[in-house]
C-alpha cells in the first residue's frame, strides 16, 4: 500500500484496474492513451489522477506501470519509455496480456525495473462490467520474483484469487482461457444455427438453449467435467449419435467435423461420470473418427 502507480492504455482493462486500485488505497499517479480523452475518462472513472499526453510524466514518478494497451502496443510502448529513460530503477512495470510473457517488456531491463505480467481470466466488455467481475476472478501472474509479488499483492488487493504460471507457458494456457470463454461463444452459436435450421425461430434460438447453458455451467462448477457430461455419449445412446451424424451430413455438413471433434472429447470424459460401456465407447468412436 502507498504504492503509486500508472496507467498506459486507458481502456476497459486500464480503467477497471484504475478504479479497483485507487479504491484499495493505491496511489493513483494517472493515465496516458493513444488518445488524451480516454485518458481523462480513466481519471474521471477512478476519481482521481492526472491525464496526460506523454506518459514518461507519469511512468518517471510510479513503482508500478501498468501497460493495459491492445497486445501489439505493450512492447513497442515499453520500449519507447525505456529508450526515453521514463521509468524508475526497482519500478515493477507489467502487462494484462493473457498470452504474452513478460518477457516482451525486456527493454525496460537496463533501467533496473522488475517486469511481469498478471492476467485476469475474465472477460470483460466495458469497464464498468470489468470492476464488477475482477474481483472474484483468478489472475495468472508471472515474471520476476519482485513483480510476481507486487502482482499477487495487488491481485489480493482487488479481491481477485492468483496462481502462478511459467514464463514460457503463456500460449498454451492463454490457448485455455481462449477455448474456455470464446469458443464457448463459437460453439453456442453454432448450436443456435443448426436449432434454426431445425425450424426454431431466429429470435428464440439462442435463449432457448441458455437455460440449459446456465445449468451446465453451474453443474461445471459444482461436479467438475465428468459429473456434468450428460447426453447421448456419457449414456452410450450409440443409435441417438448415428441419427446426429446422419442430420448434419445431409442438412450441415460443414458442422460435421466440430461435432465429431468435441464427441471425441466428451467420448475421453465419459467414463469418470456416466453409464458408458465398452462396447458402446468403442462403437462411438468409431462413428466419431
Ligand atoms: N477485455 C478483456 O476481456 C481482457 C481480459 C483479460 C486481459 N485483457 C488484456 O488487457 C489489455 C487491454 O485490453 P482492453 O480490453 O482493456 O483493451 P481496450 O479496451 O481496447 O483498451 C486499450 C486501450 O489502449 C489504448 N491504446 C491503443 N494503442 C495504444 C498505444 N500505442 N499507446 C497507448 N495507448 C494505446 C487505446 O487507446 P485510446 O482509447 O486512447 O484510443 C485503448 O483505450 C490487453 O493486453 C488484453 O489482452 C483484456
Amino acid at each position: 500500500l502507498g504504492t503509486r502507480f500508472a496507467i498506459v492504455g486507458a481502456g476497459k482493462v486500464g480503467r477497471a484496474l484504475a478504479l479497483l486500485l485507487a479504491r484499495t488505497g493505491y496511489e493513483f499517479l494517472g493515465a496516458a492513451s493513444r488518445s488524451l480523452a480516454s485518458a481523462r475518462a480513466a481519471c474521471e472513472f477512478a476519481g482521481s489522477g492526472r491525464a496526460v499526453a506523454d506518459p514518461s510524466e507519469l511512468t518517471s514518478a510510479a513503482d508500478l506501470v501498468l501497460i493495459t494497451t491492445p497486445d501489439d502496443a505493450i512492447g513497442p510502448t515499453c520500449r519507447v519509455l525505456a529508450t526515453a529513460g521514463a521509468f524508475r530503477s526497482g519500478a515493477i512495470v507489467a502487462h494484462c496480456s493473457g498470452a504474452l510473457p513478460s518477457t516482451v517488456l525486456e527493454d525496460a531491463r537496463p533501467l533496473g525495473v522488475y517486469i511481469g505480467s498478471l492476467h485476469p481470466l475474465q472477460t470483460f466488455a466495458t469497464a464498468e462490467q470489468a470492476v464488477r467481475s475482477m474481483p472474484g476472478a483468478y489472475c495468472a501472474i508471472e515474471g520476476d520474483p519482485e513483480a510476481v509479488a507486487v502482482l499477487e499483492e495487488i491481485a489480493a488487493a482487488i479481491g481477485a484469487r492468483s496462481f502462478r504460471i511459467r514464463t514460457e507457458d503463456k500460449a498454451l494456457y492463454h490457448a485455455a482461457a481462449v477455448m474456455a470463454c470464446n469458443y464457448l461463444v463459437a460453439l453456442e452459436d453454432a448450436a443456435a444455427r443448426l436449432a434454426v435450421a431445425a425450424g426454431v425461430e431466429p429470435a428464440q434460438a439462442l435463449p432457448a438453449l441458455l437455460p440449459m447453458v446456465r445449468t451446465t455451467v453451474d453443474n461445471l462448477g459444482r461436479l467438475g467435467a465428468g459429473l456434468s457430461l450428460t447426453g447421448p455419449i456419457a449414456r452410450g445412446d450409440v443409435q441417438t449419435v448415428r441419427l446426429h451424424l446422419d442430420a448434419l451430413a445431409a442438412r450441415t455438413p460443414h458442422l460435421v467435423p466440430l461435432y465429431k471433434a468435441l464427441g471425441r472429447q466428451a467420448l475421453a470424459l465419459a467414463p469418470s461420470g456416466g453409464t458408458l460401456r465398452n462396447e458402446e465407447a468403442t462403437e462411438l468412436m468409431r462413428l466419431l473418427e
